[in-house]
């Protein structure tokens, strides 16, 4: 087993892009082989042995080219390990929000807390 990973990700205005790459960078660092594309670039992933896939969030969704990239390559991610993510406003947002709360001694009301709120907020 060779370890490659593809990280692979789509974008409208690059913080994706960004993700995607400090995802591939940790990965390298614990001794993966990863690679970073767009979707846009990816035809094949027979050479993989590892897929992680990311979009950014419009209107509650992944892009309509994630969405495809996944239909499309449905059989072949099914056969081999697969992660997913997601860039939006909306968690980021919360997350600020309730670390700002937190750091002021006040607990966040539970509709905003992320599934992670016991974690320590960085
Ligand atoms: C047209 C549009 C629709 C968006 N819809 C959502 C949304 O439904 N939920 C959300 O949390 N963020 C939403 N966002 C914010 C993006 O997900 C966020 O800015 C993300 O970082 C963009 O990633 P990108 O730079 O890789 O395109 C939207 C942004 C745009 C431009």
């Amino acid at each position: 087993m060779s370890n490659r990973v593809l990280v692979t990700y789509a974008t409208f205005t690059g913080s994706t892009a960004g993700v995607a790459e400090a995802i591939g960078q940790t990965l390298s660092e614990h001794g993966l082989d990863a690679e970073v594309h767009p979707m846009h670039e990816v035809t094949d992933l027979t050479p993989y042995d590892a897929v992680v896939a990311g979009s950014a969030i419009q209107a509650k969704a992944w892009l309509p080219e994630a969405m495809q990239f996944i239909e499309k390559n449905r059989a072949a991610l099914a056969a081999k390990p697969f992660a997913a993510f997601l860039v939006c406003s909306t968690l980021a947002l919360r997350r600020a929000l309730c670390g700002a709360l937190s750091q002021s001694g006040r607990s966040a009301p539970l509709c905003l807390r992320p599934r992670d709120a016991d974690a320590p907020m960085e």
